[in-house]
């Protein structure tokens, strides 16, 4: 019924709107007010011993894993392996000692993510799990599960719950980060800090609609669209791909923009949109060389940055849309509202059945 919708148009729509208020709700179970640690329910784990990390999932959990990757490398320096379950369940990997296996899953009940789950049963030290239905099978056999606290989610096309997947992760990766001693207090504070005040940046972020609105006018005449990014804007430019083939069918795929040399540079030309995901840090000199490249084979290029990015790389691009600036840290959190509303207007746009794409479900429960 429409009331459920909360007066919008689609659950996806509800579900994109939504994310201030779950985020804030996830980020207040694990970050105590007036605490700059991390609390986690049940008996915990401590990051101290971990030799290895493996990060498995399927859709876009995986491209949540493939966030998470970065975040417990970088900030907790622990080796990560992230997998696609149906891959990691047949190829029987070893599990040296040391190894905590992680599982993301939205429904908790996909079979794939639940085999991987019983593979690791017995082989790894510690089994976890980021799920958002509690009472789910993969909760259920994990050692210590780790609700994202999105709410019920309907669309098929995860939102909401990938937004809160990555907030948990995160807030993993920090408490990991404090158990090894990788972090010192301040930095650890600094970035506390920056994911309380994520829920104001996300409202701010999705002032950008109109603007979506306009760039997926212009964006459901492609055939095809390419996503660019770099460090974690990499794997939000898949998960960006991923949400508009899903609704909108249009043909898209993501590239770590430094890759674009090797292979799909071929396919650019003027017929070509490439949305470019760069906010302005450590690698935004970096992405724009690889956007410049796009350009001058006349591609063209919608980029998604802040307003210091945008002042300097503006001219020449075909669109753009304007995101608040933040901790570089948490920028795939926030850059994941405009990847979200594109795809949604693009799907509007075009006429299809966003809350229903054909040929998928929500939860994949058989193999
Ligand atoms: C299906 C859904 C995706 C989801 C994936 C994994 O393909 O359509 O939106 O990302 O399953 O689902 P899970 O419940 O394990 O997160």
């Amino acid at each position: 019924a429409s009331a459920d919708k909360a007066g919008h148009k689609h659950f996806m729509a509800k579900e994109i709107a939504e994310q201030p208020a779950v985020l804030s709700d996830a980020i207040r179970h694990y970050l105590p007010a007036n605490e700059d640690s991390v609390r986690l329910p049940g008996e915990g784990i401590d990051f101290a011993g971990v030799q290895r990390l493996t990060l498995v999932a399927c859709g876009t959990a995986y491209y949540a894993c493939l966030t998470a990757k970065y975040w417990f490398e970088q900030l907790a320096r622990i080796p990560v392996e992230v997998d696609i379950a149906s891959e990691f369940r047949y190829r029987e990997p070893p599990l040296p000692a040391g190894t905590v296996a992680l599982f993301v899953s939205q429904s908790g009940e996909t079979a794939d993510t639940l085999a991987a789950l019983r593979y690791c049963k017995g082989k790894a030290d510690r089994i976890l799990s980021v799920i958002n239905v509690p009472e789910s099978s993969i909760a259920r056999e994990s050692d210590l599960a780790l609700p994202i606290h999105a709410g019920v989610e309907i669309g098929v096309a995860s939102t909401k719950a990938f937004t809160c997947q990555l907030t948990v992760l995160l807030i993993l990766a920090l408490k990991a980060a404090a158990d090894r001693g990788e972090m010192t207090p301040e930095a650890l504070a600094d970035h506390v800090a920056a994911l309380r005040g994520l829920p104001h940046l996300l409202n701010a972020a999705l002032e950008c609609d109109g603007a979506v609105r306009g760039a997926a006018q212009r964006l459901s005449a492609a055939r095809d669209v390419l996503f660019l990014g770099r460090g974690l804007m990499y794997p939000l430019a898949l998960e960006g791909a991923l949400k508009l083939k899903e609704i909108s069918y249009i043909h898209a795929e993501a590239y770590a923009a430094g890759e674009l040399k090797h292979g799909p540079i071929a396919l650019i030309d003027s017929e070509m949109p490439v949305v470019v995901m760069a906010p302005k840090d450590a690698l935004f000199d970096k992405t724009i060389s690889n956007m410049q490249e796009v350009m001058a084979r006349e591609g063209k290029v919608l980029l998604i940055s802040d307003a210091a990015g945008l002042a300097e790389a503006q001219e020449g691009i075909w669109m753009s849309i304007t995101m608040p600036r933040v901790h570089p840290a948490i920028a795939p959190i926030l850059y994941a509202v405009p990847a979200q509303l594109l795809a949604y207007h693009t799907a509007i746009a075009k006429g299809t059945d966003v809350d229903q794409p054909r040929n998928l479900a929500k939860s994949v429960t058989v193999e």
